[in-house]
């Protein structure tokens, strides 16, 4: 799902997040592994603040293991409870219930000092729209769905998941808008596919992966399509459309066709497992933020 992020939408989103939140005790957070700051609503520290709080590192399968050790340091040293996760599969699901308990912990000791003992905590997923919420919540639930329904007085309208004794999930997604203050977050989300393709052109896409992958990546291109990864970005369109017959009538090469192909190939992991960003590019005055 794709939205067009303007005003009104956005203030309907708050709303709605802020009014779920009430509804909650702990926020599960869903970000993109391979753009973990870039796909991080700006607002939701601030939003969450009450509540306790797990950072779900999704679409980990996707995104390169040594980066995803450098943003579960980042996140856990300031104090998150952090989760690297593959939604559409229930692997997470034991890790996950142990988190639950723990960012609880606190709560749980209230409820119990009011002689309240065994109400399951109630969650709420967040996160952009296409960062995988839907996936996480149907695998989530799984076969360990118990019980589906409305809860009358409390949350009225509201379906809440049962999953296990334990936890209740509430079943709408909060959908969160990306940040809008960075030209680089937004290729970040645009090559990972959170924002519509229209919005920023395929060459600037390309000439945005092509430059990270020969810094960070080196060989990676080279050896997914058996080119010279180093040369302009036409001379590498230019190879991989040889490459990879992507040709037009008269057999010049067609470099809109190998455009798509590397953006393809980068959003399924065939170009292999590859991370946007660090925390070291993480700007010092939204790091300061992000770490209040
Ligand atoms: P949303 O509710 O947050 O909007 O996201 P949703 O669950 O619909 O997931 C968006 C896409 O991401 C889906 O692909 C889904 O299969 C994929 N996805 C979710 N979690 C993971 C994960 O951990 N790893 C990988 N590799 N993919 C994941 P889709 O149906 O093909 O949609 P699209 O990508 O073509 O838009």
């Amino acid at each position: 799902m794709n939205i067009q992020w303007y005003p009104g939408h956005m203030t309907k989103a708050r709303r709605m997040m802020e009014e779920n939140i009430k509804l909650v005790d702990l926020i599960i957070e869903i970000l993109d592994a391979r753009i973990p700051y870039s796909s991080r609503n700006p607002d939701i520290g601030e939003m969450g603040k009450q509540k306790a709080r797990i950072i779900l590192l999704n679409k980990s399968d996707l995104a390169d293991p040594s980066s995803n050790e450098k943003w579960a340091e980042y996140y856990k040293a300031q104090g998150a409870s952090v989760l690297f996760c593959d939604a559409r599969s229930a692997v997470t699901l034991k890790q996950l219930q142990g988190l639950v308990k723990q960012a609880c912990q606190e709560k749980i000791e209230r409820d119990r000092k009011k002689g309240i003992i065994n109400r399951p905590l109630r969650a709420m997923v967040a996160g952009i729209p296409n960062v995988g919420k839907s996936t996480f919540i149907n695998s989530f639930a799984g076969k360990a769905v118990a019980q589906t329904g409305n809860k009358p007085g409390v949350t009225r309208g509201k379906q809440w998941i049962r999953i296990r004794q334990e936890l209740e999930l509430l079943d709408t997604p909060g959908i969160l808008w990306p940040r809008f203050d960075d030209q680089a977050v937004g290729l970040r989300l645009a090559l990972s596919g959170s924002v519509k393709d229209e919005v920023v052109s395929e060459d600037d896409l390309c000439e945005y992966l092509l430059g990270l992958m020969t810094t960070r990546y080196p060989g990676m291109i080279a050896e997914r399509y058996g080119i010279d990864e180093n040369g302009t970005l036409a001379e590498v369109l230019t190879a991989v459309a040889k490459a990879r017959g992507c040709l037009l009538k008269a057999g010049e090469p067609d470099l809109s066709r190998a455009a798509k192909l590397m953006i393809d190939d980068f959003r399924s992991g065939r170009l292999g497992k590859i991370t946007l960003e660090l925390p070291t590019d993480i700007p010092e005055k939204q790091d300061k933020k992000e770490k209040k």
